[in-house]
């Protein structure tokens, strides 16, 4: 019995790789490494077993997916293989809307043709967009706002029709802002280019690659006027997986939406100060203007994923942090150093 990981050489796969072995899993990583690389597969390895089974292979390549499924006895799947740069996807639409929504639609058939019922899929807490209510629950109204937003949406709503008419069972993990890394230092966020998000952002300065930070907006409704997000260590993301796959295991059935979030929103400038202090040194930043799209504020009411999963998250800003610059400061050009 095996559970099969698709996108599992990226960040959040790498991290649940790792998790799920250490749960007693048998693994088999699937990646087409259009944003990673087989260093990557080599740093899960050495971190659980040289034995864990990779596949390379697009998603979309039905042949290559009915290969996987009848060489492994695969139970289970995690889902994370996607494209996931928002102002990408505003660029590259169809690019989006093809890699995501076909990697989906046919994994979902693959494994309804094979016989595979339990499938946890990545969605995202962009799904809510700036929530009246916060803390903000799964019965929030959702929608979104870019190309990329639009697959995790519609995402969604494919694997609802789908649990509704066929065999299939699903949680759709909405996740909110994913950052840190493994506590070894040996696998971790290695993006393409200068980084979007803000805590890739303030490493890469921390470390020297980029000269300071902007921080988008201080004008915002919030204590320090900074927008705030609900960061959660990936590690802890990696267990809710865990967790997940186990609900299904257990029974649960049908196609439900959880969050995973820690509960606790950080300001930015917060944000900054908790890397400042586990680097050592002052991180050098600048306010500019709002960035086009962001939300004021968002953090993840989690009672559902306890009560469902059994799961809550246990790492906090400081973890995250102090793990995140471990692995930057060890592998300052990512997996390439
Ligand atoms: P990532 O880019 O590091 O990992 C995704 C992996 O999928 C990559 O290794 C990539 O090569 C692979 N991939 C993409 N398309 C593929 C295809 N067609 N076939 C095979 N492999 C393919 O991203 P991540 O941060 O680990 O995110 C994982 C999932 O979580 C994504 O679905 C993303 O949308 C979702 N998510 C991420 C965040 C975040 O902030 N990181 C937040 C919410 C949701
Ligand atoms: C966090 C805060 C920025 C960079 C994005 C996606 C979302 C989800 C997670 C996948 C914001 C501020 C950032 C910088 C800054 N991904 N910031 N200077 O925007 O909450 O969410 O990643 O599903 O879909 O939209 O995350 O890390 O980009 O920003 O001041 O250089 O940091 O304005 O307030 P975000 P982020």
């Amino acid at each position: 019995m095996a559970t099969l990981v698709t996108g599992g050489a990226g960040y959040i796969g790498s991290h649940t790789a790792v998790a799920l072995h250490e749960s007693g899993r048998e693994v088999v990583l699937l990646d087409n490494f259009s944003n990673s690389c087989a260093e990557a597969v080599d740093a899960i390895r050495a971190l659980t077993t040289s034995g864990m089974a990779f596949v390379k292979a697009d998603l979309r390549d039905r042949d290559a997916l009915d290969s996987v499924f009848d060489s492994h006895e695969i139970t289970e799947v995690i889902h994370f293989a996607a494209f996931k740069a928002v102002g990408e996807s505003v660029e590259k639409p169809l690019d989006y809307y093809d890699n995501n929504l076909g990697s989906t639609i046919g994994l979902a058939r693959a494994m309804v043709d094979h016989g595979v019922e339990s499938l946890v899929f990545s969605s995202s807490c962009t799904v809510y967009g700036q929530p009246d209510v916060i803390p903000v629950t799964e019965s929030a109204p959702t929608g979104a706002e870019s190309p990329y937003g639009w697959t995790k949406y519609m995402s969604e709503q494919i694997l609802r029709d789908a649990c509704a008419a066929l065999p299939l069972n699903t949680i759709l993990l909405r996740y909110f802002n994913p950052v840190g890394a493994h506590e070894s230092g040996t696998i971790g966020e290695d993006p393409n280019g200068i980084p979007n998000n803000l805590v890739p952002f303030v490493m890469q300065v921390a470390v020297g690659r980029l000269e300071k930070l902007r921080v988008f907006g201080s004008d915002y409704n919030t204590p320090d006027g900074t927008a705030i997000r609900d960061y959660i260590h990936v590690v802890d993301l990696a267990e809710g997986h865990v967790a997940a796959l186990e609900a299904l295991a257990g029974g649960l059935s049908g196609c439900n939406a959880v969050n995973l979030g820690t509960g606790v929103g950080s300001t930015v400038l917060e944000v900054v100060a908790a890397a400042s202090d586990a680097v050592g040194h002052h991180i050098p930043s600048e306010i500019v203007d709002r960035r086009a799209g962001d939300i004021e504020k968002i953090w993840a009411d989690p009672a559902h994923a306890t009560e469902m999963l059994g799961w809550t998250s246990s790492r906090d800003i400081h973890d995250m942090m102090r793990d995140h610059w471990n692995w930057q400061r060890s592998n300052p050009n990512g997996y390439k150093s």
